[in-house]
């Protein structure tokens, strides 16, 4: 089923990435952005790439307002502010958060709780929160949007209902996603961002992700 998709900071890299893909899906995507100018640039730089006019830009809060569901795809400082500014907006639907804290410089493994765990706490019950996507790299995402991309997603929530509206999105993207059990699960999934960007310095590479092993999806 179509959905119309809000992604909170959708102009940077990330977002982007994903909004492309899941508008070719068939997805409706709203860009957000902490200005409607920019959100509104930012679609219309998409839709020329896409071809067609699938993709619109609005303010975060109101992007928000507009969609079934939300992704956070902000820059990692930014995370407590943005949802604050989108939290009543959010209430009684689901928001992925894609957030993976990174120390550039030293590459040590986050503090817990995970950002989504702080997202939930934040949020309050009446917003149901899914970690998804920390470990795709943006890079790759923006390539061939059109064929799968070679790279699998964690899943974590404490909702299977939310943890379904992320696979099906993990799916709609061109990904392979599982489910990997509760929110607070997520923190490890940060750690593991942190571990392939090491790898990326290691082997200069823009594109480190994970494959699951020994996993039959039934
Ligand atoms: N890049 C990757 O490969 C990748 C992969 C997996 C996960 N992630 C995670 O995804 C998130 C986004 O990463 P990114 O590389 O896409 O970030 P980014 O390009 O640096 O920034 C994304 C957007 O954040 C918004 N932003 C910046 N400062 C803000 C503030 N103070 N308040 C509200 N919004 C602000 C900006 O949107 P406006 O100026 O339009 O408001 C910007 O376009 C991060 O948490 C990162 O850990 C990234």
């Amino acid at each position: 089923m179509t959905k119309t998709i809000a992604i909170i900071g959708g102009t940077g890299a990330l977002g982007t990435g994903l909004a492309l893909r899941w508008a070719h899906a068939g997805h409706t995507v709203i860009v957000g952005s902490r200005t409607a100018e920019k959100a509104e640039a930012a679609a219309a730089e998409l839709n020329a790439e896409l071809g067609r006019e699938a993709i619109t830009g609005m303010e975060n809060a109101a992007a928000v307002a507009a969609a079934d569901l939300a992704i956070l795809t902000v820059e990692q400082a930014a995370h407590e502010a943005a949802l604050l500014s989108v939290k009543d907006a959010l209430q009684g639907k689901v928001l992925l958060d894609a957030t993976a804290r990174l120390s550039f410089h030293e590459l040590t493994p986050p503090v817990a709780p995970a950002a989504a765990r702080r997202a939930q706490e934040l949020l309050g019950a009446g917003v149901r929160v899914a970690a998804a996507f920390q470990t795709v790299p943006a890079a790759g995402l923006r390539k061939n949007i059109t064929e799968p991309m070679d790279s699998d997603v964690l899943v974590c929530a404490d909702d299977m209902d939310a943890a379904e509206a992320a696979l099906a999105l993990v799916h709609a993207a061109g990904l392979n996603g599982y489910y990997a059990g509760k929110l607070d699960n997520a923190i490890t999934v940060e750690g593991l961002t942190s571990l392939l960007v090491s790898m990326n310095k290691h082997y200069k590479s823009r594109h480190g992700t994970i494959r699951v092993a020994g996993i039959r999806k039934e």
